[in-house]
């Protein structure tokens, strides 16, 4: 588990206080507690509908990345669950290093957890993601970098062993994972060619995104086969560019008769980059003009350190890009929305140091604010779905 940084900046901090030391006991505890001990996911300030009911009503979905450990040993994280989302991504139990830690040796433990929740309550599980060149074990990637066959034969005994496992359980899987480089302009970008420069690129070259897809198919011939990517939403020259070659690249398995049936994007949104509706339901519009599903599958928003603004001004420009983003998605034919957690305290965004906000606060991009309460980006989601205004000075009351 990692362990999240103190609340700073932002709202003002409360004080965090111990888990009362209860096992997991179910929603209902979980919201008498708030009630009485804890300040954390107040069920006056949650009422039903969840987002994935909202959502629901128009013919969406709406879920999140999750994490097992949190599930189980926080009865306040779980209950956010409970009420918001209807679909869960696991954040981290489905990568390969988590799933094949050592070669031949499967772990399906905290996956299969996540998979029990939901199931419990009837909600689906999404797997992420078969092939990324990250969260790879160390054994596999120097396996990978032994020969062509090798890394074949790495791809294969994974996707099989593990589409095996969740034949049942899992029908949505993102396949291939960031496979186009960074163009330059971007935050991190990458110097040569489209396609990004992976251990599985090395290996097998630029076919190695058919080959991934081709044995995913073999395999289970009924699941939505996924190609997942990131950098593509706003209006700048980098992201134009990289939408580009990911058009290139779809249309390219699509004239190959690859079996890719979804596009996610991934949506890591930065507010301090500017965003086009036309521009980006264009590129929407291109991808389901291949035939092809189009997925948000990791929204969450970065305020980037050129926006001073405090609390709760902060919130709303979060709000008013998030409303922006998801109704510009729906108008062209977006259906499943996922952000990337739902509480701020256990984002990525806050707890990984390569995203997080400098000069001591932290972001504020995930629908539930650190007490697991809604706050306007949550506003921004259901009015969004339900195909409302914000109000008329712009925020979302
Ligand atoms: C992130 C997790 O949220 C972090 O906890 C981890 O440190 C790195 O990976 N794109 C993806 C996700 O496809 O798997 C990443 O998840 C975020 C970016």
């Amino acid at each position: 588990m990692r362990a999240a940084p103190p609340p700073s900046g932002g709202r003002r901090p409360l004080p965090r206080r111990p888990l009362l030391g209860v096992a997991l006991a179910g929603a209902a505890a979980a919201c008498a507690q708030a009630q009485t001990a804890e300040p954390r996911g107040n069920p006056a300030l949650n009422p039903p509908p969840g987002l994935w009911q909202i959502a629901r009503e128009r013919g969406l979905t709406f879920g999140s990345a999750v994490q097992a450990n949190l599930l189980n040993s926080d009865p306040f994280y779980a209950a956010a669950y409970e009420r918001e989302a209807g679909v869960l991504v696991p954040e981290y139990e489905a990568k390969f290093a988590a799933l094949q830690p050592e070669e031949g040796k499967f772990e399906f433990g905290g996956f299969e957890a996540i998979i029990r929740w939901g199931q419990n309550r009837a909600r689906t599980t999404r797997g992420h993601a078969l092939v990324w060149h990250n969260a790879m074990p160390d054994w596999a990637r120097a396996a990978i970098g032994e020969s062509a066959q090798r890394a074949r034969g790495v791809m294969e005994a994974h996707i099989t062993r593990v589409l095996g496992q969740t034949r049942n359980t899992i029908r949505d899987w993102d396949v291939v994972n960031e496979a186009v480089a960074n163009p330059p302009g971007s935050d991190v970008p990458q110097a040569t060619g489209e396609m990004r420069d992976t251990p599985w690129l090395r290996a097998l070259g630029p076919g190695y995104v058919e080959t991934a897809f081709r044995i995913a198919r073999e395999r289970d011939p009924t699941l939505r086969l996924t190609l997942n990517d990131y950098g593509v939403e706003e209006d700048t020259p980098a992201a134009t560019e990289k939408r580009r070659r990911l058009l290139a690249l779809v249309r390219g398995l699509i004239r190959a008769r690859v079996p890719l049936d979804a596009v996610g994007l991934q949506a890591h949104l930065q507010i301090d980059k500017p965003f086009s509706a036309p521009v980006f339901a264009e590129f929407v519009r291109a991808l389901r003009a291949e035939g092809l599903a189009v997925l948000v599958t990791e929204l969450d928003l970065r305020e980037g350190s050129t926006i001073a603004a405090e609390y709760p001004e902060r919130d709303r420009l979060v709000a008013e890009r998030t409303y922006a983003f998801t109704s510009t998605a729906i108008e062209a034919g977006v259906r499943t929305f996922l952000t990337w957690g739902l509480i701020d305290k256990y984002s990525w965004t806050v707890t990984d140091t390569g995203v997080a906000r400098q000069g001591g606060t932290h972001h504020r991009g995930v629908p539930l604010d650190w007490e697991y309460n809604r706050k306007q980006m949550w506003r921004a989601l259901a009015r969004a779905f339900r195909g409302e205004r914000p109000d008329p000075d712009g925020w979302f009351r």
